[in-house]
């Protein structure tokens, strides 16, 4: 195992994930964590983001997709998250391999088994501590970010981020003792109190001490 602490946040666009890593880095500050986001975190990363991300690759096939947030993630994982792990860093990512099955498979609708592999091979079998997944109903989540332009997995639509918001919600079914499920209905406060309480759980099962718990 590595000394590490690897925290992934995860849910529909517009689910407060950005809000709720801006105050848990405040919160966890004693442990300084590295904080990252996907597809991103590297020079290469964020190249590969920016080609994703693009309205105007609007044919891009859903495989194609699917190997260029593999080839972002491989990248970051290769020279950011497991060396900070080996260190023994927190590292506090904004989606990683959940977003891949969620989006790719239940959105897009590429074969899970599919997926399955390519996150072993992109990550070497690099799994999170602790998955927090913010449950949305995307017609809230579109709200709140009405006033961006939407990118291009935000342009797919409602019924896209309903079935992305059904698949994280079996994926967490699936895997109930890494995936902690948020209500992200209820106030940001509250968000991050029961987010603070999963970690706390972490910290205390891996024996870091938390001077202000
Ligand atoms: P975000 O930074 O706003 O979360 O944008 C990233 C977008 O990329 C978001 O719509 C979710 C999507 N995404 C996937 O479809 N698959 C993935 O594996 C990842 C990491 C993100």
């Amino acid at each position: 195992m590595l000394k590490g602490i690897f925290i992934s946040l995860e849910g529909v666009d517009g689910s407060g994930k950005t809000s709720l890593k801006e105050e848990l880095l405040g919160h966890l500050a004693v442990f300084d964590p590295l904080s990252l986001r996907e597809p991103g975190g590297t020079p290469i990363s964020e190249k590969i983001r920016n080609l994703l991300l693009d309205t105007s690759n609007e044919d891009m096939q859903a495989r194609t997709e699917a190997f260029l947030y593999a080839s972002a993630r491989c990248q970051l994982v290769e020279t950011v998250i497991r060396p900070a792990l080996q260190q023994g860093k927190m590292v506090i990512a904004d989606r990683y391999i959940d977003s891949t099955l969620a989006y790719q498979g239940f959105g897009r609708g590429l074969p899970l088994d599919f997926l399955e592999q390519l996150n072993q091979l992109s990550t070497g079998g690099l799994r999170p501590d602790l998955t927090l997944l913010l449950d949305l109903d995307p017609t809230e989540g579109a709200r709140r970010r009405a006033q961006d332009a939407p990118d291009r997995l935000e342009k797919a639509g409602l019924l896209f981020q309903n079935r992305v918001r059904q698949g994280y919600l079996q994926i967490a079914r699936q895997e109930p003792q890494r995936i902690c499920v948020i209500d992200a209905h209820q106030p940001l406060e509250m968000v991050v109190k029961n987010a603070l309480q999963e970690i706390q759980q972490l910290l205390t099962k891996r024996g870091w001490y938390h001077p202000r718990a």
